[in-house]
């Protein structure tokens, strides 16, 4: 799909056709595609659960992510982001071979992203968060209808599906097809450049 129309078409899709399954090499083209996206030092500090049987759906739909998407789509994604995903031992740090370069990036990292905690949560979140929206045009250019939330109880979630510590749930996305007999409702209005950028 040529990348404007990838823009201008993607939509949250309120209803999922409950008869539409997606197909799971397609779901792996998704992600392989979606973690293209950038991240800091490289460092992907992100995994994902991906929620598609029906006992794991009424788990994430009863812990927390009571919205109906969830039990209606395919497939749902838990998008997490890693507070301490700068550390060592994140494997992504081997890509930096010569082992000075790497330990001096490592302490920048350190120094950058865990200072504070409000530090720690901007380095999961903002990660992830590209992630996730990479992940959200892969799935359109390949056909595929989304939908994101944050709409949940984040701590329920977290002790529900047993998520360690560091990670945090930095939202859901839903994947699978609108259910045609369904209308979206039209596209809100967007803030446009001069409402939003200030030039300096
Ligand atoms: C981080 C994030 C969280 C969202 N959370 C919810 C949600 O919990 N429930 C919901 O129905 N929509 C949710 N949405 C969808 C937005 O309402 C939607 O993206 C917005 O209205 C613009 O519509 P569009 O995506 O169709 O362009 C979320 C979107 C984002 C990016």
């Amino acid at each position: 799909m040529e990348l404007k129309k990838v823009y201008e078409e993607r939509r949250s899709i309120n209803f999922f056709d409950k008869e539409k399954g997606l197909n799971d090499s397609l779901l792996r083209e998704i992600i392989d595609r979606a973690v293209l996206a950038p991240s800091a030092f490289n460092l992907q500090p992100w995994e994902i659960i991906a929620v598609k049987t029906e006992e794991g759906k009424k788990k994430l739909y009863e812990n927390g992510l009571s919205q109906a998407k969830v039990l209606e789509a395919p497939v749902t994604l838990l998008i997490l982001g890693d507070r301490h995903g700068y550390g060592a031992e994140n494997t992504s740090w081997l890509n930096t071979e010569n082992e000075e370069n790497r330990k001096k990036s490592q302490k920048m990292a350190e120094k950058l992203y865990g200072s504070t905690e409000e530090m720690k949560i901007k380095f999961a979140e903002s990660n992830a968060g590209l992630l996730a929206m990479s992940i959200m045009y892969a799935a359109k250019d390949l056909g595929v209808d989304t939908h994101a939330m944050s709409g949940m109880d984040f701590k329920k979630i977290k002790e529900g599906l047993e998520i360690e510590g560091e990670k945090e749930v930095v939202m859901a996305i839903s994947l699978g097809y609108l259910d045609n007999s369904k209308t979206l409702y039209e596209r809100l209005k967007r803030k446009k450049y001069d409402e939003i950028v200030k030039e300096i």
